[in-house]
């Protein structure tokens, strides 16, 4: 039986995403000025997996880099898992038939199930962070890579606090242009403002159970790519 605390969590969390989920798509493309599709392609490219990788796509939404992982790898088995229904129904309409109702502090996997975890914009969202990386590298095989996309609080403090300012006011642009609702997007900056540097998070990885990884940032540190090797990070072939 979970805590009453994370139960709370996970219910905020899944009316949050089921209002979202019609518009999500349009929503991660306008925030990034369209460049949201091409972060996750280079994450895909640049994993350099097997030829016929099993990857688990967590905190999946609508399934973007289950999609991306498929026209990467035409031969991969892509599962996407998510904790709302809302977001997995549209990741079946687009084609993705495993799409699995589930949460991440609990996957419903065995261990060293995956050659890669993918995840995008799930990290911060997750109630513990610390314990869900250790539930990724779980099912993660030994050598297996985690890769993340996620939002990242810049190091430089003035730029973080514009940042976040900034974020707050295309949150409440988009919400109530899209639902009449400023507060509905605002999710990003307040779940942002007590997560993570992007090298706090390889750091944190580094003390989980990866020994290597590598980071890229975009928009001054805003953004954050991460590929982060369970076992050993130089069997990876060079992109
Ligand atoms: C910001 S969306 C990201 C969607 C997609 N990965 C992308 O890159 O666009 C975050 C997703 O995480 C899911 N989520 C939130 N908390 C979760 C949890 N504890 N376990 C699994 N999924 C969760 C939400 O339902 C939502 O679909």
């Amino acid at each position: 039986m979970r805590p009453p605390a994370e139960r709370q969590n996970l219910r905020l969390m899944r009316a949050m995403f089921h209002t979202v989920a019609p518009r999500y798509d349009f929503i991660t493309r306008a925030f990034s000025y369209g460049m949201d599709r091409k972060w996750k392609r280079t994450g895909v490219q640049e994993a350099a997996l097997p030829e016929s990788p099993v990857v688990l796509d967590l905190a999946s939404g609508t399934g973007d880099f289950s999609d991306l992982v498929r026209s990467v790898y035409p031969r991969a088995t892509a599962v996407a898992a998510d904790l709302t229904e809302r977001m997995l129904g549209l990741a079946r309409a687009r084609g993705i038939p495993d799409a699995v109702c589930a949460d991440a502090g609990r996957l419903p996997f065995r261990d060293g199930a995956f050659d890669c975890v993918f995840v995008g914009y799930g990290l911060r969202n997750f109630r513990d962070l610390r314990a869900s990386v250790r539930e990724i590298e779980r099912v993660t095989r030994p050598g297996g890579l985690l890769v993340s996309l996620d939002f990242f609080l810049p190091a430089n403090r003035l730029l973080r606090r514009l940042y976040l300012a900034y974020l707050y006011a295309q949150g409440v642009f988009w919400g109530v242009l899209l639902h009449g609702r400023p507060r509905v997007y605002t999710y990003i900056p307040d779940s942002l403002r007590s997560f993570v540097s992007i090298d706090d998070f390889s750091s944190l990885l580094r003390g989980n159970g990866y020994r290597e990884v590598e980071a890229r940032s975009f928009i001054l540190g805003g953004i954050g790519l991460h590929w982060a090797a369970k076992n050993d990070l130089s069997s990876r072939a060079a992109p």
